[in-house]
């Protein structure tokens, strides 16, 4: 009794530490005002949670009277919703959870609730934690796990308790309704009785707000965990183990999301090993969890260095299997064909696989778009992806809809984002950050979204009221001199990101000694493998500058669908974005602007730098409207930005102009 009185005081005490903070993500606290909510009678926990938002949260008509009603309806798929004016009806409780997180995200950003039906685009929406069971996160930038922790003496602390929980409401707050708690270079020990129990308790907080554990797997547990002598996919003993072990894991956690696996993958275990194919492999895990209605989420992440290009690989080793994977594994497939870059152009996999599920994963943490330092809202890079036409099934065939059922009859659907949450105070390292978590649940939730909406939403929820200053100015003062030009410069911020880092195609020049921050295009030590080095990419000499993927090429062109292959093919109808993806071009290539590309090509960085200055006045100009501290925090991650950009255009214009040989020019306007 004492001791679960001192935890409970433990634990507002540090709520009320993180509220202190201010990092509160875009659930700040709000005057609010009574309502009454009429529910149906359940002890479910996720419908508590729904009725406890509501009172908490509501800004509407103050004594109003909101149902929440558990109905059939065909209108509603999967956790979708429908408003009306006197409440929220749905068919699953995670439905009504949405629809009332939807009410108060309306009256927060002074929008009018829609009446009618709101269906997520995706069954599944999920983050990507690539935490190590250390407390280390791959690729992470906001500190270390909010899952795992070295000492990891499993012991669930009530300030465990309250992240997750945090994190859990916001993860439902933007419908996000799933989580693979650990990394894809997954270690075999999370499968271990001791880790499980660690994942059931994250589970048992997650689920109030919806939000399903999953576990990402390593293919060969049963040898390195089970001492099996073979993870060999069609070996009797190895089916057994890989069953005993999901009878354990679902007897923990009855609703257990599933596995995702990164097999046959940048030196992972695999099928392959087994002389198996990724079919045999996750099939044989799909069946072990299938009796629990469990997913198994199969990575197509693939290349070796023995591909002379990379970019092909995924394609080739993924479409001859089409149709041949169970109904309940999905293909997770990353936006563009190599890793994530600044830009890339959809991977062709989206739509050549019609008889298999296939699902995007994006990449919310920024490995190669700045870490926590750089400023980049993603939500426009997400949304160039999702709207590529892969004309597949004829025009319109777009990304999102090839993956999203509405194309091709898919069992499952779902979308992934490579998480950028850590035990930083604001939780993503850099405050805007918090934007991308935010806009990936809202794309995987509604895929036609668009980006000024994302923005304009997240920074009313997010900054509206953040300084004292703010009482005295009017709706209408912050608006012009505040919400206008800084979503403004979010929209322009990714675009500006690839102008100072790698325009016009150009890929993965990254530095590789500083964890992909910054300028590397020289990056070749002897034996390296050339597909991890830079040159692979850009292939600079004195002829020009660019990655020949052309019919005269790699021929990665022709894994696009007519008319976008001979498009892609012909540099006078390749999109300016993806020429030196597809080209290799001399310097002195004509552009469709008229200017040479050695003279676009330092228009695009000079451009990149320039605007990463114009977001420093901008956000210099914001300080009435913004509490202190965040204030600051912003503005000196642009200064670090600013610097960085003009070290990236530096050191690229520099090393390139070793092959052009050519001046860099007074001023040139890159296209608009
Ligand atoms: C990138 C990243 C790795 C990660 C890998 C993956 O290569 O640098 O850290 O493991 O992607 O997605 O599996």
């Amino acid at each position: 009794m004492k001791k679960s009185f001192l935890s409970f005081l433990f634990a507002v005490a540090a709520f009320q530490l993180r509220a202190e903070d201010g990092h509160q993500l875009w659930l700040r606290p709000h005057a609010t005002v009574p309502v009454t909510v009429v529910a149906p009678a359940s002890r479910s926990v996720l419908l508590a949670t729904a009725k406890q938002e509501l009172q908490q949260g509501w800004q509407g008509n103050a004594g109003a009277t909101v149902t929440l009603t558990l109905k059939k309806d065909k209108a509603i798929r999967y956790d979708g919703y429908r408003i009306s004016p006197s409440g929220v009806q749905a068919v699953t409780e995670r439905g009504l959870l949405y629809g009332v997180f939807e009410l108060i995200r309306c009256q927060q950003t002074g929008q009018a609730a829609q009446a009618g039906v709101s269906n997520p685009s995706y069954e599944y929406r999920l983050l990507n934690h690539w935490d190590n069971p250390d407390g280390s996160v791959e690729r992470g930038y906001a500190g270390q796990s909010i899952f795992w922790r070295k000492d990891s003496s499993f012991v669930t602390t009530s300030r465990d308790k309250t992240l997750w929980q945090e994190y859990a409401r916001a993860n439902a707050s933007v419908g996000i309704n799933g989580a693979v708690v650990n990394n894809v270079n997954a270690s075999p020990r999370i499968l271990s009785a001791e880790y499980l129990a660690r994942v059931k308790a994250i589970a048992d907080v997650l689920r109030p707000y919806g939000v399903k554990t999953f576990l990402a797997v390593k293919f060969s547990s049963p040898v390195l965990l089970g001492g099996l002598k073979t993870a060999d996919p069609l070996d009797p003993a190895v089916v057994k183990w890989w069953q005993a072990k999901a009878k354990e894991i679902y007897q923990q956690i009855p609703d257990f999301g599933g596995f995702l696996v990164k097999a046959s993958s940048e030196g992972q275990p695999g099928p392959q090993d087994y002389g198996r194919t990724h079919a045999d492999g996750a099939n044989m895990l799909a069946d072990a969890v299938r009796p629990y209605g469990g997913l198994v989420m199969w990575r197509a992440f693939v290349y070796s260095p023995s591909d002379k290009d990379r970019a092909k690989q995924a394609y080739n080793e993924f479409v001859p299997l089409d149709g041949k994977f169970r109904d309940n594994v999905i293909i997770q497939v990353k936006n563009g064909p190599v890793d994530f870059q600044p830009r890339e152009p959809f991977s062709p996999l989206f739509g050549a696989m019609k008889k298999t599920s296939v699902m995007p994963e994006f990449q919310i943490t920024q490995e190669y778009l700045g870490h926590s330092i750089d400023l980049a809202f993603l939500s426009t890079m997400w949304e160039e992806c999702l709207g590529s036409d892969t004309y597949q099934a004829g025009p319109g065939s777009t990304v999102a809809r090839v993956t999203d059922g509405s194309v091709y009859p898919q069992k499952h659907t779902a979308m992934a984002g490579v998480a950028n949450t850590g035990l930083d105070r604001n939780w993503t390292g850099q405050d805007f950050g918090q934007a991308n978590w935010y806009a990936f649940g809202r794309l995987a939730w509604n895929n036609q979204l668009k980006s000024a909406q994302i923005a304009d939403e997240w920074l009313k929820q997010t900054f509206a009221g953040a300084a004292d200053q703010q009482a005295t100015a009017s709706a209408a003062d912050w608006n012009a001199n505040f919400l206008a030009p800084v979503t403004q410069m979010m929209l322009d911020s990714r675009e500006a990101v690839v102008n100072y880092s790698m325009p016009l195609g150009l890929h993965h020049i990254m530095s590789a000694t500083h964890d992909h921050y910054g300028p590397g295009p020289w990056w070749a030590p002897p034996k390296m493998r050339a597909d991890w080095t830079p040159p692979y990419y850009h292939q600079a000499d004195a002829q020009g500058v660019g990655f020949n993927r052309t019919t005269t090429g790699s021929n990665a062109v022709s894994q696009y669908h007519e008319p976008l292959a001979s498009q892609l093919n012909d540099p006078a109808t390749c999109p300016d974005e993806y020429l030196l993806w597809f080209h290799h071009l001399p310097w002195d290539f004509k552009m469709k602007s008229g200017n040479t590309l050695w003279n676009e090509l330092c228009a695009h960085y000079d451009k990149g730098v320039h605007q990463v200055r114009q977001f420093q006045q901008t956000w210099d100009q914001t300080r009435p409207y913004v509490d202190a501290e965040r204030f600051a925090a912003v503005q000196n991650k642009l200064r670090a930005q600013s610097g960085a950009a003009v070290l990236w255009k530096d050191a690229c214009l520099l090393y390139f102009q070793q092959f052009s040989k050519l001046p860099i020019p007074a001023s040139v306007e890159p296209p608009m």
